[in-house]
């Protein structure tokens, strides 16, 4: 198979992108985010509906939102009482996806030098989520309540549309479902209309590559474990 250019561009695109947990304060460019997320809204979606809507949060209503929800998250007694409007994971674990979910977990927490039994070091690290891991964008993304699951598939190609656009201009993420616990806070923060509810957040900005926690590279399943080429 002939490798063109435009290949090599949008797989490089595509493999380059990993979670990233710990960015630079290096800011991203008004024309940069406005481009990415003009490039993400190319996305298919079930007969053009376009479901998504994008907070940017920037400076010091990034800090506000992060400082709201900190607050929140660091007293047990109020974090018990913010719970997800959706369930993102199945509410009944088995294998393999608990296995792989807990080989991603654990691989993290190694490489941060967090024992098994170091919880205060866990909930720290989760806690990082609410800082967008102090990059300088912090995306939280909405849907109209009235929209089904179809439109959550198109969300989807929306989210990975912008992160691959991110990454072709240098860019990194994180797609954040850790917001989603805390939805009443940003929909106070954010002043969200009734009819919206919260998907996720994402953190963009430069890579910070010195830390640790960002040389996590995860596995994914050879192709002979999830396509069967039907004859
Ligand atoms: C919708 C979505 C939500 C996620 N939420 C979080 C999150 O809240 N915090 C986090 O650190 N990673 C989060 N992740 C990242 C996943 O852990 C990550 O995609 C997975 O382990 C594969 O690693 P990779 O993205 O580096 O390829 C999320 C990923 C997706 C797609």
């Amino acid at each position: 198979m002939i490798s063109s250019p435009a290949q090599q561009a949008v797989d490089a695109a595509i493999t380059s992108r990993r979670s990233i947990r710990a960015f630079l304060p290096t800011p991203v460019a008004h024309e940069d985010i406005a481009a990415i997320l003009q490039v993400a809204a190319r996305a298919p979606s079930g007969t053009n509906t376009q479901p998504w809507k994008v907070y940017v949060l920037q400076g010091e209503r990034k800090n506000q939102l992060s400082g709201a929800i900190l607050a929140a998250h660091n007293d047990p007694e109020q974090a018990a009482q913010h719970k997800e409007e959706y369930a993102y994971y199945p509410r009944e674990w088995v294998s393999p996806y608990i296995d792989r979910r807990r080989k991603v977990g654990w691989d993290l927490y190694a490489l941060l030098g967090l024992g098994r039994d170091n919880k205060a070091g866990m909930a720290a690290q989760h806690g990082r989520n609410y800082e967008f891991f102090d990059a300088p964008v912090g995306l939280i993304f909405t849907i109209d309540r009235i929209m089904e699951q179809g439109s959550w598939l198109d969300y989807g190609m929306f989210l990975q549309n912008l992160m691959v656009a991110a990454r072709a201009r240098g860019l990194d993420t994180c797609p954040q479902a850790a917001f989603t616990q805390y939805h009443r806070i940003i929909s106070e923060q954010l002043a969200l209309p009734e009819s919206e509810t919260v998907v996720c957040g994402m953190a963009l900005g430069v890579a910070d590559l010195s830390k640790i926690e960002n040389s996590l590279v995860t596995e994914r399943m050879a192709l002979s474990e999830f396509v069967k080429f039907v004859e």
